[in-house]
């Protein structure tokens, strides 16, 4: 029979890189809660104009890249290319502003995206995030990015900060109108794709890779000129922020992200080191969104990293705690085996009770194999041996024998 393969740009995350993902997953998820964020689990269908409504009709993530199908109800949904577009969604459809305040949420999951595979960019990838709604003061912005930061110096990654202000739809209307202007006069340097998106997508060219494009746009108007007063004072007071945290960042005018609800401030932590799908955490605000999707003019703002790139950048795991393996000697002790195992997870120990029968030899052989600490004998006198040096105890009861076990471990 032939093998049936996983599809391309999916992937089994298993081993060493199961252990990775978790333990990501568990250093956001504990500094989520340090900052006092609530989780949402989100679907992973959505109605597919939600994602045109927010993401952006003419965005790549929008035109070419979504997995759109029709359900046999004759619905059109897509599976979510990303988290932010669902937790609006649920805050206006679940009335969450109704509570007054404001509100902090945090999610995890799978994302879908069909973009061409390469290291670090998959067809199904999975992100954290995290989405603020209703505050409209810089200090969202500044604790937003140190709550990122947070995670990224838990794992010990080290990456640049990257910021931009975008301006309010106001100013940016101001600017675009410049921009394709001077795109106008530019645009046989331009590549094909760009010439496209010069008009259905302006600001993308900013950050187009090809050599040519890079070029004609280095002197083109920079965005941060066009701010009205007030996002001024806000990306002002954002750097003031960083600064007093101690959070280093670069300012980059041509940082404009790809997708269209961001306003005012934006931002990416990003590597080098794994090569061109380099940023590892994004995000901004979106201050217009949620009344786009029909709730109450609500300030947003809020970030995603990418799992798998956070994984490609964490040295090293923390140590895993150490295994017990028992192995009855004979299998007359198979059943006070059980009752040793049983009693020592109990006590919290990560204890393994060899499922293989055969010979003592061979049961060894997979002790060693599982790279355990101790291995514990069962038999009339129970032993305990240590793996590590050799030695070896008898005891006269398995009391005494896990008495010793839980102190050594
Ligand atoms: P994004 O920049 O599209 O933003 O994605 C955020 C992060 O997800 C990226 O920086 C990257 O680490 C990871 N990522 C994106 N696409 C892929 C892929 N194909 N393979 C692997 N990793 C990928 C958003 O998704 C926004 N929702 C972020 C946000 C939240 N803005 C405000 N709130």
């Amino acid at each position: 029979m032939s093998e049936i393969k996983k599809i391309r740009g999916f992937q089994d995350i298993h081993g060493e890189n199961a252990k990775k993902y978790r333990y990501v997953v568990d250093t956001a998820r504990d500094v989520f809660e340090k900052y006092n964020f609530q989780e949402i689990i989100l679907p992973y269908v959505e109605d597919i104009s939600l994602f045109k409504r927010s993401v952006g009709e003419a965005t790549d993530i929008v035109q070419k890249e979504m997995y759109v199908f029709e359900d046999k109800g004759g619905r059109t949904v897509a599976l979510r290319p990303e988290g932010t577009a669902s937790t609006v969604r649920a805050f206006i459809e679940d009335r969450m502003y109704a509570k007054g305040g404001y509100h902090k949420l945090f999610y995890e999951g799978a994302m879908f995206r069909y973009e061409r595979p390469q290291a670090g960019r998959y067809r199904q990838f999975h992100q954290i995030g995290a989405e603020i709604f209703g505050v409209d003061s810089p200090l969202g912005d500044a604790e937003l990015i140190k709550m990122v930061k947070d995670i990224l110096d838990k794992l010990g990654i080290q990456v640049r900060l990257e910021i931009n202000s975008l301006g309010d739809f106001e100013s940016r209307k101001k600017y675009i109108k410049a921009l394709k202007e001077y795109l106008k006069q530019h645009e046989e340097e331009l590549c094909e794709t760009c010439k496209t998106r010069m008009d259905t997508n302006p600001l993308r060219v900013l950050d187009c890779k090809v050599e040519t494009c890079k070029q004609a746009t280095q002197d083109a108007p920079v965005l941060t000129d066009f701010l009205s007063e007030k996002s001024l004072e806000r990306y002002t007071k954002l750097k003031e922020y960083l600064k007093a945290m101690d959070i280093e960042f670069i300012e980059n005018p041509r940082l404009v992200r790809g997708l269209d609800y961001y306003t005012d401030t934006v931002f990416e932590f990003i590597t080098d080191e794994i090569g061109a799908q380099g940023t590892v955490a994004a995000g901004g605000r979106y201050d217009n969104l949620v009344e786009q999707l029909g709730g109450p003019k609500t300030p947003a703002l809020g970030f995603a990293a990418g799992i798998e790139r956070l994984m490609l950048l964490l040295k090293e795991l923390p140590e895993e705690k150490p295994l017990i393996v028992v192995i009855p000697v004979v299998s007359d002790f198979n059943l006070e085996g059980l009752k040793i195992a049983d009693n020592l997870r109990k006590k919290g120990i990560r204890t393994e009770m060899l499922l293989k029968e055969g010979s003592l030899k061979s049961k060894m052989k997979l002790a060693n194999k599982l790279n355990s600490k101790y291995v514990i004998f069962v038999s009339e006198k129970p032993e305990l041996k240590d793996m590590q040096t050799g030695e070896q105890e008898v005891f006269e009861n398995v009391e005494d024998l896990l008495d010793v076990v839980v102190e050594k471990v």
